[in-house]
């Protein structure tokens, strides 16, 4: 008998089953076979959330939750935060190797020349209200450029795949520099082909009157390594949704739209937004304790705390750290930031948190550096889409081309009414008398 299969007793029935084990993994198919009769269905799998169940195979992202590591392509993050630039990591985990300086120049040109938006777009994007949300605008603008590359439908051929991928890269600094400006009510600006990647976003972000714009070098290399430390992260929430959406071959533009709608959400990306809202709420380190126990108590959450992988620490926090001190050496230290560290101080000796191993995540830290870059709070998940495109894009070819891959399409436990014989509309009862 080999070694690497699980034997499974069926206890209704009294038969054994030989399910194999392979990567740490059973195959949920072998389960089906485990029937009482030839009429049953066979035994599903329940994993509400999918805490335990991969979806794929994938060779992009590695993550060691225990141990706090986390690797694109098998280099680790802190190395790729340490030498290399945001476009630089984008081909990485594209393309699967490092480019060389030829391979960098060409990818460097392609994505610079993929930066501009249609006039159209740029119209669409004004008839906006003046107070839009950024991420709504965003996430509304990258739909509809769907409208605008219609064949883009062409998923399956793959050089009409990388060409929505570089124009998706390219034009989500465009998009969200543009949100900004119109929640400022400033006029757009458009790129600028001299500058980098994360210069030029600087540039659409604030360039006003002056002919030139000068991106403060500190501040240019700090954003270039929160894009890093943003581009990708396996299997989260949003790139769930990007393979999910992808996996019924639509265009790229509204699965971008899909993922970054997932991330909006204030348990993901948009955590980064409500932990200014809780030190600004929390005000001062005597207040802590008591808005500790209010957690504890199970009142709120402590944003910004906790991640369903990390269970140790989360490295790109700890970068993220280090990137602050430099940031608040150019801006003046935020003021939020001793309420943050006490905060993270006395949670860290709490009990709590300890037992159930919750660590500062990457979200706690990034916004205290966004808000002293400047950003307003709306801005900041915009922040986290424009680089975790990257992600997005490189689950989605992946999926596209893994041919053990079908529409995904989990199943259920119906748990509702059976058979029920149709009621005239005299007799009918309103869902809401038994609301
Ligand atoms: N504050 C207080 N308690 C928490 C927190 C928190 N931030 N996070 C988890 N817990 C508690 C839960 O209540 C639960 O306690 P219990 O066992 O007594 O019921 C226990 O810790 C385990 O938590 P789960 O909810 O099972 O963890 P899960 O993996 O489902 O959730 C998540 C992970 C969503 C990140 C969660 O920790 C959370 O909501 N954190 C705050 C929001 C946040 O910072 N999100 C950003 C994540 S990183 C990212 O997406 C980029």
């Amino acid at each position: 008998m080999p070694s690497s299969t699980l034997s499974v007793t069926d206890n209704r029935t009294g038969k054994t089953y030989e399910v194999p084990i392979q990567d740490g993994t059973v195959r949920a198919m072998d389960f089906r076979k485990i029937k009482t009769s030839d009429d049953d269905f066979g035994l599903m799998l329940y994993d509400p959330a999918f805490t335990n169940t991969a979806s794929c195979r994938s060779n992009i992202t590695f993550i060691d939750g225990d141990r706090g590591i986390l690797e694109y392509r098998g280099y680790p993050i802190e190395q790729l935060a340490e030498s290399c630039t945001f476009l630089e990591v984008a081909y990485l985990i594209l393309f699967g190797e490092l480019p060389t300086a030829p391979e960098l120049d060409d990818w460097v040109y392609e994505i610079t020349h993929h930066t501009m938006l249609h006039e159209n777009t740029k119209k669409f994007m004004e008839g906006f209200r003046y107070d839009a949300p950024p991420m709504s605008m965003l996430i509304s603008t990258v739909a509809a450029l769907s409208a605008v590359y219609p064949d883009a439908t062409h998923v399956q051929d793959p050089a009409n795949r990388m060409l929505q991928i570089k124009r998706l890269i390219a034009k989500m600094p465009t998009i969200a520099a543009m949100s900004y400006r119109h929640s400022l009510g400033f006029p757009y600006v458009y790129p600028d082909n001299d500058l980098s990647y994360t210069e030029n976003f600087m540039n659409m972000l604030w360039k006003m009157v002056e002919p030139k714009y000068a991106a403060n070098p500190v501040l240019a290399r700090a954003l270039e390594v929160l894009f890093i430390l943003h581009a990708d992260h396996e299997q989260n929430c949003s790139s769930s949704v990007m393979r999910a959406a992808g996996s019924s071959r639509s265009n790229p533009y509204l699965c971008v739209a899909s993922a970054a709608s997932a991330l909006s959400g204030p348990l993901h990306g948009g955590a980064n937004e409500e932990v200014i809202r809780m030190l600004d709420e929390i005000d001062s380190e005597a207040a802590i304790p008591a808005y500790i126990e209010s957690v504890k108590a199970g009142k709120r959450k402590l944003m910004g705390f906790g991640h369903r992988v990390y269970k140790s620490f989360d490295p790109r926090a700890r970068l993220i750290k280090e990137i602050a001190h430099k940031v608040f050496g150019v801006t003046g230290s935020n003021p939020k930031l001793d309420i943050a560290l006490k905060l993270e101080q006395i949670a860290l000796q709490d009990d709590y948190f300890v037992s159930r191993k919750l660590y500062p995540n990457v979200d706690f830290y990034s916004g205290l550096i966004y808000q002293a870059i400047g950003f307003k709070p709306e801005m900041f998940t915009v922040l986290f889409a424009i680089p975790r495109t990257v992600g997005w894009l490189t689950q989605w070819q992946e999926m596209i081309s893994d041919p053990e891959q079908k529409i995904s399409r989990p199943r259920q436990i119906y748990t509702g009414a059976r058979q029920r014989p149709l009621p005239p509309i005299a007799k009918r009862e309103s869902a809401a008398s038994g609301a």
